[in-house]
């Protein structure tokens, strides 16, 4: 099976929508390590909770963000990961994580709209009519690399940022385990590039 380190930050629902699928028999992907950018996130509980080896690393552990990305990097390659999933790490990834790994990312609105830490605020405050959430890979920039999948969410008019976020969430996390499952079957190997190309 595909090997996916899943990277955190926050409460992990997404990370538990991987590791739930994982479960199924005859499952084409498994959850080898979790890691994080901080302790004590629900995330990283979630990962011990269901046997799976974590890690942290904090960026003010280290004296310049180069040395952050290049040890988070290593801890990373320690899990011998096929794929990257940042599930709501709230880091920007740098060079030498992107050079060594292929990352994916899910944001919670419709790229290439609203990109950024406050994807759902953002498309509030500028009122479209219609959200979402994104899958796509992850390049240099910030939520700007090429796009796997996308599900679209109406905005109604009694909704909170949190509402909203609530709804889109449950269509992020079929989401996401639907593109980890193409990718892992290869049948649908869409680079970053964002070439169609065979995996091999
Ligand atoms: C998700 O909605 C994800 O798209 C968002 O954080 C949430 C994490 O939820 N990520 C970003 O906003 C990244 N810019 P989770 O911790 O429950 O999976």
């Amino acid at each position: 099976p595909l090997r996916l380190v899943v990277l955190v930050s926050g409460s992990g629902s997404n990370l538990q929508a991987l590791i739930d699928a994982a479960t199924d028999p005859g499952a084409p992907f498994r959850v080898v390590a979790v890691g994080a950018d901080r302790d004590g996130t629900l995330g990283l509980e979630r990962a011990v909770g269901n046997g799976i080896p974590t890690f942290v690393c904090r960026v003010p552990d280290y004296t310049t963000r180069a040395d952050w990305d290049e040890a988070l990097a290593r801890l990373i390659s320690d899990a011998a990961p096929d794929l990257v999933v940042s599930a709501g790490f709230m880091k920007v990834l740098g060079p030498t994580v992107l050079a060594r790994h292929r990352v994916i990312n899910t944001h919670p609105a419709l790229l290439p709209s609203f990109p950024g830490a406050h994807g759902v605020r953002d498309a509030m405050a500028h009122g479209v009519r219609v959200t979402g959430c994104t899958c796509h890979w992850v390049d240099a920039g910030v939520d700007t690399g090429a796009i796997i999948d996308q599900r679209a969410v109406r905005i109604e008019d009694d909704d909170t940022v949190e509402t909203l976020h609530e709804r889109i969430k449950v269509l992020e996390r079929d989401m996401l385990v639907e593109v980890v499952r193409a990718l892992a079957q290869h049948r649908t190997w869409q680079g970053p590039d964002g070439l169609s190309s065979g995996r091999e």
